[in-house]
């Protein structure tokens, strides 16, 4: 039986008749203003903020304006059905937790929150290499959910491979290499703070708990966390690999392996041609490289160039129900949804990120259907018009 998403809707409105309201704002796009208030300033700034003038996260919400979806009537999408499968997972809906870091700036409980959430949805939370909780900690929090793992590559060989392993061995099915973040951007208003979570603990759950990287320490990080921690940056940050390392992770991986980050359509061929299973296009969120392409833009040339030949995800700035439409009807097979529940996490824990999840699905749901569908796979780009 598919999830009906859309019930949250009544849920809310009959809930409302007894007095009470939903525990914050439905509207997504608008969450980062309430959950500031449940943040310091510099962790609101450090997930709010994107690159340099803040130019790629506003070509992302204006690539999205530029496509207008035209409904359909008489469609008989009363019933609809969101499932489907990405690499040998199956979802509940075409949408996946995106790798969200140092989950511990948000709320204490982190990434298990996230995770029981997930679950609850049948989702898959993308666990960051740069999580709060360990990789096994993570993998306790949801025993049956599918789960992959996000890797930044660490330029240490051996600590690459024993969290490749770890990853493996705690049944993440998919690996996502993050490409796009192989050194941080300058990010002026992480900077005006002087503030990196790494530095100061948090998001580092996976190399003080990996032993190749305790091994490569004089002293335990409990002893001098300090040093573990300068030592980490220097492993899993400022190395940029070539195309030929990719058979490194190819041959520690035995799974589905998705390079995260692309824009090019000449880079999508070459992840197809070096036997990747997938791709996601993304301009991380904005917050890498300043003045780039609205990463929706870089979706219909990519899905035309390699959408035969492996499965294209989409992420960076999506929002609301109609976002993940449009990204589908361009050819994607999921989309990643990042920042929104990133607030939730702040403002309310697991409860808050299953709030913000409720809200997109149902918003998907109900858009879906009023637009003349019934399942993801119904929608193309004749869905849409480009104004
Ligand atoms: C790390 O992934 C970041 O974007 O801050």
């Amino acid at each position: 039986m598919a999830e009906r998403f859309g019930d949250y809707q009544s849920e809310i409105y009959l809930r409302g008749l007894a007095g009470t309201k939903p525990p914050f704002t439905t509207d997504l796009a608008s969450l980062d203003t309430v959950a500031a208030r449940s943040l310091t300033p510099e962790t609101f700034a450090y997930i709010a903020g994107g690159a340099g003038s803040g130019a790629t996260m506003r070509s992302n919400r204006a690539a999205f304006e530029k496509w207008k979806i035209v409904p359909r009537l008489l469609t008989n999408a009363t019933e609809r059905d969101l499932s489907t499968t990405v690499l040998g997972t199956e979802l509940s809906a075409p949408v996946l937790l995106a790798p969200i870091g140092a989950q511990s700036i948000m709320h204490p409980d982190a990434e298990l929150a996230t995770a029981r959430a997930a679950a609850s949805f049948g989702l898959p939370m993308i666990l960051s290499t740069a999580g709060s909780r360990t990789i096994e900690e993570v993998a306790e929090a949801s025993p049956v959910a599918p789960r992959w793992f996000q890797l930044y590559w660490p330029n240490d060989p051996d600590v690459c491979a024993s969290i490749l392993d770890r990853a493996r061995r705690a049944g993440y099915s998919v690996l996502v290499v993050t490409l796009d973040t192989w050194t941080l951007a300058w990010r002026p208003r992480d900077l005006d703070k002087a503030y990196l979570p790494f530095l100061r603990g948090e998001g580092v759950a996976t190399p003080l708990s990996d032993p190749a990287f305790r091994a490569r320490l004089p002293k335990p990080p409990e002893e001098d966390l300090a040093a573990a921690l300068l030592l980490w940056t220097a492993i899993f940050s400022g190395t940029d690999f070539g195309w030929d390392q990719l058979s490194f992770l190819r041959d520690r991986w035995p799974g589905p392996i998705v390079l995260k980050g692309v824009q090019h359509v000449d880079d999508a061929r070459r992840a197809a041609d070096a036997g990747m299973d997938g791709i996601v296009v993304s301009n991380h969120g904005g917050r890498q490289v300043d003045g780039a392409l609205g990463a929706l833009e870089a979706l219909p040339p990519i899905v035309r160039a390699v959408g035969s030949r492996i499965e294209v995800l989409f992420d960076s700035g999506v929002r609301n129900g109609a976002d993940v439409i449009k990204a589908l009807s361009l050819g994607a097979k999921a989309v990643l949804f990042g920042r929104p529940y990133a607030y939730g996490l702040a403002l309310d824990g697991e409860e808050g990120v299953r709030h913000v999840l409720r809200c997109l699905l149902a918003d998907l749901d109900i858009t879906l259907g009023l637009s003349g569908h019934r399942t993801p796979h119904e929608v193309s780009p004749s869905v849409l018009h480009r104004s």
